[in-house]
């Protein structure tokens, strides 16, 4: 994997950053989870009470975007994502971020700046990101691009029960609706929406554990960067 990249796509909670963690272990690669970033900067938003201002003066939004400072930076052999020097990552899968982050996702400007910070990424382990647009925009060049979807039934299930583990006070509705609204959302937007690239390899999970599809990505690993 020295050197190369993998981008996985997909649609909301497909399992793509589980899949991408599972990953970066069996290539000794680093994983960068890009969602993430588009949750931090929505949860700054919130805990600023910007995110009003989405609908009602994006420039003065946009004015606080150099206020933001987002890093990766190694703990425990893992790399975490700090928000203005805090590690905020406990806090990004709430509902309240959930239910705002394709309204941040969608604005031009921030994804200008979450963009080149990807770009900026140390690749030299190899680097597997997941995301919307990572084979679409980020690394149009990725050496594989794979598209993640799966069953709303099932991926709503399975955020319903890690949203529950962690002791939210939500519904299998709420779940639903949400994970609905992100996909119209973000295949809807302007700038780079959510498309499966001609060149991207669909993976429909629904009926597939992690360990199978780790099995089916080494595979076409080893046919695409070995044969
Ligand atoms: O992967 P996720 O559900 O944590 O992503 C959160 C939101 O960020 C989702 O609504 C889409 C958006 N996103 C994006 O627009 N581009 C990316 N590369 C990653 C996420």
């Amino acid at each position: 994997m020295v050197g190369r990249i993998i981008a996985i796509d997909g649609h909301a909670s497909t399992g793509k950053s589980s899949l991408a963690k599972y990953l970066s272990k069996e290539f000794n690669c680093i994983h960068i989870n890009s969602g993430s970033m588009y949750r931090a900067i929505t949860l700054y938003m919130i805990n600023n009470n910007l995110i009003k201002y989405v609908d009602k003066d994006i420039d003065y939004l946009l004015s606080k975007l150099s206020d933001i400072r987002i890093e990766f930076k190694e703990v425990d052999d893992k790399l975490k994502l700090f928000l203005n020097e805090k590690n905020i990552e406990k806090d990004l899968n709430s509902l309240s971020v959930s239910n705002e982050v394709s309204n941040i996702a969608a604005i031009p400007e921030i994804r200008t700046k979450l963009v080149k910070l990807q770009r900026e990424i140390d690749r030299s382990k190899g680097v597997i990101m997941d995301g919307r647009d990572i084979g679409s925009v980020v690394f149009p060049n990725a050496d594989l691009k794979l598209f993640l979807t799966a069953s709303i039934k099932v991926r709503a299930k399975r955020r319903y029960d890690e949203l529950i583990k962690k002791g939210a006070n939500i519904t299998l509705i709420d779940v639903i609706n949400n994970i609905e609204d992100r996909d119209h959302k973000d295949s809807n937007r302007k700038t780079s929406p959510l498309v499966i690239d001609d060149d991207a390899i669909v993976i429909d999970n629904t009926n597939k554990t992690i360990p199978d599809q780790v099995e089916l990505i080494k595979e076409i690993v080893k046919s695409t960067f070995y044969n």
